[in-house]
């Protein structure tokens, strides 16, 4: 569906890289580090992940989905100030053939189905730390009236009008689709039938008198909203995608069914004959959250940030702003589409037998582990395979001997006797690089490393709002390793405190490095929150210090006071994250021919 040459416009290399003190650490500080001012963060923000289907239990693309809307979220508020004014909804999308059917083969009436599959969804979100503020599920009363209240809307701006719709319908992915769309598939016995040409999934041919929604009015208001919002989806790639649909023709959509033929859902207000479309229904769950068609409601519309698989991308970037539109108000502010996993190279699904399961990677990996590799991993313009060798080497090699032998290496009593956060010697490390005098001991390289941390919270933010997360954490990664050479060039364990000219350095040394650490902490709180509060409550690092806001890293290099010098390390609480051994790799083998 997506056009991948198109996809492939986008490289996935490395956080570029700023000159040595290049827009220098100070610039942290006088503004107050990265905080509320220097980027709106006063507004208030709105995230949302779909809401999920409850005819089968979660998987890996799932929670994938979920995790990135968690980080962002958790980015956000790490912006600060005010938690009060951020919002992240999730939930599941319960209504539709396709669940009614579902239900039907498991012999369940379908509120049991939902009732069982939404709460496997609840407590997986909640294993896998997703700090959502609401979780929303469409069967609730409250969602039933804003959707019936913003059907009126629609129908008292003349936007809804009956007749006869004929055409193909796929219940797995509960959409229309145009001739063009569908082919045939051979079936075992030689026979065939038709599916969709975009999924794969069965079509059948319907011909029925719905409401129909005037979705064709709206292609010029739509492709006057993306170009004059280049930032609307993200990555650009799928911006030009939805542009380049709405170049083509915009049929009127269907916006209900038959209740005799799906009885499972919303019925039109005052026509109990028909239900409403299951995207309509299931879109309206972002305003539903807010309290729609409450007032309250336009305190959160339109600052939302929706996060969504790149399979639903016409439903979001098109009908959603359209249906928008039509109620007379704004489409959301941003739209962040990702790509799926697929497991050795193949599409996840359950007649295939290949799903893998989220809470056994949560067990076999740790929470912190697997939320890790998928962010790491995952990258939003194309697919990412998923294989258990891969988890295992990234998790080995990143977070426990880099990140945890760089925090061992730093508070070891054996280097760090006194256990604490050493003096930071100005005339070891001068803020003048290439100056020259007997105690200097600062080389070029190190001058490297702390421009390449002072300016990392802001590349990192900047990959946020990109909605490229794995480049944030690439960067991250890329300056542990820097870190870890700087430590490994002056050999800590080689100098000796008991002399009266290594001591400076030595505990500059240590100094430097911990300022880092508290930088990589500070930043890794989105995305492996537990591991972050160890890293940083090892630090010494208080509750009240761990925002961006408040950062300010290595301030004796640049003439600040040091509320950390001197302080007592935290507790040791043993490895910041123990290696896995090879034989956890059980799950998924890479496929190799
Ligand atoms: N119910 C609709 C969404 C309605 S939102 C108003 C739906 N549900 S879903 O359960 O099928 O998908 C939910 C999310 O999971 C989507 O963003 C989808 O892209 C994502 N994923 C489903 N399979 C996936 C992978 N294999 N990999 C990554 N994400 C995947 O669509």
């Amino acid at each position: 569906m997506l056009r991948t040459s198109v996809l492939r416009l986008l490289g996935s290399t490395g956080a570029s890289r700023l000159s040595l003190l290049e827009d220098f650490g100070p610039r942290y500080y006088s503004s107050g580090s990265l905080s509320a001012g220097d980027d709106a963060c006063d507004a208030r923000a709105y995230f949302t992940t779909p809401i999920f289907y409850v005819n089968a239990a979660p998987h890996i693309g799932h929670l994938y989905s979920a995790l990135l809307a968690d980080a962002l979220y958790r980015h956000r508020r790490l912006r600060g100030p005010s938690t009060a004014a951020t919002r992240f909804s999730t939930g599941t999308d319960e209504h539709g053939l396709k669940i009614q059917q579902a239900a039907a083969t498991a012999g369940l009436a379908p509120t049991e189905l939902c009732d069982r599959v939404s709460e496997q969804f609840q407590q997986l979100f909640q294993e896998a730390g997703i700090s959502c503020t609401d979780f929303i599920r469409t069967t609730e009363a409250r969602h039933r009236v804003a959707v019936q209240h913003f059907w009126g809307v629609l129908k008292s701006r003349g936007l809804l009008y009956k007749g006869v719709y004929e055409g193909w319908y796929c219940a797995s992915d509960e959409c229309f689709l145009p001739e063009a769309k569908v082919t045939q598939q051979p079936g075992p016995s030689g026979d065939s039938f038709p599916v969709s040409l975009e999924s794969g999934h069965p079509v059948s041919w319907t011909k029925e008198e719905n409401y129909i929604f005037r979705l064709s009015q709206f292609r010029k208001p739509l492709q006057r909203w993306l170009r004059g919002n280049p930032q609307a989806i993200t990555p650009e790639p799928f911006h030009h995608v939805v542009l380049q649909w709405l170049d083509e023709e915009l049929p009127d959509l269907s916006v209900s069914r038959r209740s005799s033929h799906l009885h499972w859902g919303i019925p039109v207000p005052g026509d109990d004959s028909q239900t409403i479309y299951v995207w309509l229904d299931a879109l309206v769950n972002y305003l539903t959250v807010i309290g729609y068609p409450n007032a309250e409601f336009k305190s959160w519309w339109p600052a939302t940030s929706h996060i969504i698989g790149k399979d639903i991308l016409k439903f979001h970037a098109i009908y959603w702003p359209a249906f928008l539109l039509g109620a007379g108000m704004s489409p959301p502010q941003r739209i962040y589409v990702h790509s799926h996993w697929t497991v050795c190279g193949q599409k996840m699904s359950k007649s295939l037998g290949n799903v893998v399961d989220p809470r056994t990677c949560l067990n076999r990996y740790t929470v912190d582990g697997f939320r890790y590799f998928l962010l790491r991993q995952g990258v939003p313009n194309w697919d990412c395979d998923y294989y258990d060798e891969k988890v295992v080497k990234l998790l080995n090699s990143e977070l426990a001997d880099a990140l945890g032998g760089l925090l061992n290496r730093c508070t070891a009593k054996r280097i760090n006797p006194s256990e604490t956060y050493p003096a930071f010697c100005t005339t070891c490390f001068p803020s003048e690089p290439g100056l020259v005098g007997p105690s200097v001991r600062a080389q070029a390289e190190d001058y490297a490393l702390v421009s390449a941390v002072a300016t990392l919270p802001k590349q990192v933010a900047e990959h946020y709002d990109n909605f490229q997360i794995y480049k944030a954490l690439e960067a991250v990664s890329s300056c542990v390793r820097q870190t870890n050479g700087f430590v490994q060039r002056h050999a800590p364990w080689k100098l000796n405190w008991e002399s009266p000219v290594d001591a400076p350095w030595l505990g500059t040394v240590l100094h430097v490095a911990l300022e880092c650490l508290r930088v990589f902490g500070t930043l890794l709180q989105p995305v492996t929150p537990s591991l972050a509060d160890k890293l940083l409550s090892r630090l010494g690092v208080s509750a009240s210090e761990r925002s961006l806001g408040e950062l300010h890293f290595l301030p004796r290099f640049y003439g600040h006071p040091c509320p950390f010098e001197g302080r007592r390390l935290g507790p040791e609480t043993g490895l910041l994250f123990p290696r896995l051994d090879q034989s956890r790799t059980w799950l998924v083998k890479a496929h190799r021919t």
